[in-house]
């Protein structure tokens, strides 16, 4: 079972749009897929056709894991997030259970586990960071976007340095791309010298058929297969494949 976080701390840059694509891909490959909503604005769960209820907080409530996963119409199953997740960052923050997330992962069965994580560096993020094998990182090719990962690109490397997690960096992924935009493409030219090794090659186009998506209950790849959208998820899925299995 790989663990996967999908991070940044920037609002609004495709984090749910990302997890939701890539575990509804990921599933339909035939690969066991279980998607981690992290967010107390529970995006990822409502994106996946859920109710924001039975959130991670039930661990702590006496709740066996298996009572909180849910299997959504994306092929994936979910684990959901909603409010209560505020109430679980504040208890893990006074009492931090580092690992607890991969810990009580541990008697399920999945080939991947897909974190989605709110915009925050908070106790919620920095516990799905050390429980994950690899992180991928979305964002927009805008003119802060290089500055606001390097908080997170340095927590994973301290949690590293600390031995709390083998957490690696899998990807840099550019999301909502207009390439006739000169700003977009020169943020582009920089992240490709600056991340040449991290950086996908695929390219995530604006597309509004991956925000319609959400208010269906669907992945973008459910609701319009053939979209550009949802095409740049399965090539993205493809190339993620290939670096975390070395296939
Ligand atoms: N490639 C895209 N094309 C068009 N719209 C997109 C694309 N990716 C995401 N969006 C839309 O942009 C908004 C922000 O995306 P998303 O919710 O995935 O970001 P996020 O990083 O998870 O946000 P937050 O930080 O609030 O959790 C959403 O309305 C989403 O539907
Ligand atoms: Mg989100």
């Amino acid at each position: 079972m790989k663990i996967i976080s999908v991070a940044n701390q920037k609002g609004g840059v495709g984090k749910t749009t990302t997890a939701v694509n890539l575990a509804a891909v990921l599933a339909s490959t035939k690969r066991k897929a279980l998607l981690i909503d992290l967010d107390s604005q529970g995006n990822a769960t409502t994106a996946s056709g859920l109710k924001k209820e039975n959130t991670l907080l039930g661990l702590f409530e006496g709740k066996n894991i298996n009572e909180i996963v849910a299997s959504s119409n994306n092929g994936y199953d979910v684990i959901p997030g909603g409010e209560d997740l505020v109430a679980l960052e504040a208890h893990i923050r006074t009492e931090p259970k580092k690992g607890f997330i991969e810990e009580s992962l541990s008697e399920l069965k999945y080939d991947f586990v897909i974190i989605d994580t709110p915009p925050a560096l908070n106790s919620l993020t920095v516990e799905a960071l050390i429980s994950s094998v690899g992180t991928l990182v979305p964002l927009q090719c805008e003119y802060y976007s290089l500055e606001g990962i390097s908080s997170l690109l340095n927590t994973i490397t301290s949690l590293g340095n600390r031995g709390l997690s083998s957490n690696k960096v899998v990807g840099i992924i550019r999301t909502m791309v207009d390439m006739r935009n000169n700003l977009a493409k020169s943020v582009s030219d920089d992240l490709e010298k600056h991340f040449p090794d991290q950086l996908f090659n695929t390219l995530i186009p604006r597309n509004v058929k991956l925000a319609e998506a959400p208010s269906h209950g669907l992945s973008g790849t459910k609701y319009m297969p053939e979209s550009l959208g949802a095409k740049a998820y399965i090539a993205l899925t493809g190339e993620f494949l290939r670096r975390i299995e070395g296939a």
